[in-house]
């Protein structure tokens, strides 16, 4: 049966973030893994992005690493329409074999690590509202594929991602190994800690030093997709920018609602896979059991995933 709109008074709100009624429909049927209904797309959808992609071009010239620019040509994104994901995929897969996922809303922790681990990416579909594109709590197709695809068709970053999948799967094998319930809640919260503050300080808000040995560049997606953080990562007085120190960034909070003041540059991505080594190793050796208290915290479906992918020696 179809049913036939009669209410003209507002338009419809096709896959906008938080009043997309496909998104809503797939999560009450419980469904994470989705397609993209590309025809539900409003024409306000496609502006929102118009605009978004519009206004970063500039930035990213000016701010952005060398291999996000490349990436950006690489996959051909339409300045002026929301990207369909098969496109980007047959742009992408070739070079690293990574692919955008669609997903319908959050994919719990290890899932999430699991799907980089099989070089697929967890894509949002929703679009930002084209009257609100500066401060968004939810990723978007504006995150997700222009800021941080771009870095997937890149050989060293895709493995770096490959190679953080593949340290979740470790944490979530030394999990399974504890038998007293109490200490592998303990343990797995404290490891996953670790992981999401080293995922946060690189893939979305790192920063890289100049190949030339001048100054920074951005890598992290939650930069790159900002139109005002990007330039404040980068030039205000305001930020501190260390260089990368692992047993820092594992026991150092962060808050995701307002711009960072405390960022980390690695020297390249080589570097970069070379700490999730390290990351991975302290975790066998015990490390990561007990790293300072504060955020992220971790839901109970984030405990969940994990506990239910170990696989105990
Ligand atoms: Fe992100």
């Amino acid at each position: 049966m179809t049913s036939v709109r009669t209410d003209r008074s507002t338009p419809p709100a096709g896959l906008t973030t938080t009043k997309a009624p496909f998104i809503e429909e797939a999560q009450r049927n419980g469904e994470l893994y989705i397609q993209q209904p590309y025809e539900l797309y409003t024409e306000d959808n496609h502006e929102a992005w118009r605009r978004l992609f519009g206004r970063m071009t500039a930035r990213w010239q000016r701010y952005a690493n060398h291999r996000f620019l490349q990436g950006v040509d690489n996959l051909a994104l339409d300045p002026q329409r929301v990207p369909r994901l098969e496109d980007v995929n047959r742009f992408m897969a070739p070079l690293t074999g990574f692919r955008a996922k669609p997903v319908s809303g959050y994919v719990p922790a290890y899932l999430f690590f699991d799907c980089l681990r099989q070089r697929e990416f967890p894509t949002t579909i929703t679009i930002r509202d084209k009257e609100k594109l500066d401060y968004l709590p939810e990723p978007d197709i504006f995150h997700d594929i222009a800021g941080h695809v771009p870095m997937h068709t890149d050989k060293a970053f895709a493995d770096t991602l490959v190679r953080f999948g593949e340290a979740a799967r470790t944490a979530a094998d030394i999990v399974a190994g504890v038998k007293d319930q109490d200490e592998r809640v303990h343990r797995v919260t404290n490891i996953f800690k670790a992981l999401a503050r080293f995922f946060w300080f690189t893939i979305e808000f790192g920063l890289m030093r100049s190949p030339d040995g001048k100054g920074l560049r951005v890598y992290g997606s939650g930069l790159l997709s900002s139109y005002g953080e990007i330039a404040h990562s980068i030039d205000s007085p305001d930020v501190q920018r260390f260089p990368f120190q692992l047993e820092w960034v594992v026991n150092q909070y962060f808050e995701i609602d307002h711009y960072q003041p405390l960022l980390f540059y690695v020297d390249s991505f080589a570097h970069l896979f070379e700490q999730v080594g390290v990351l991975e190793k302290w975790m066998k050796q015990g490390k990561l059991n007990n790293v300072a208290p504060g955020e992220p915290s971790m839901s109970e479906a984030d405990v969940k995933s994990f506990l239910e992918a170990g696989r105990a020696a």
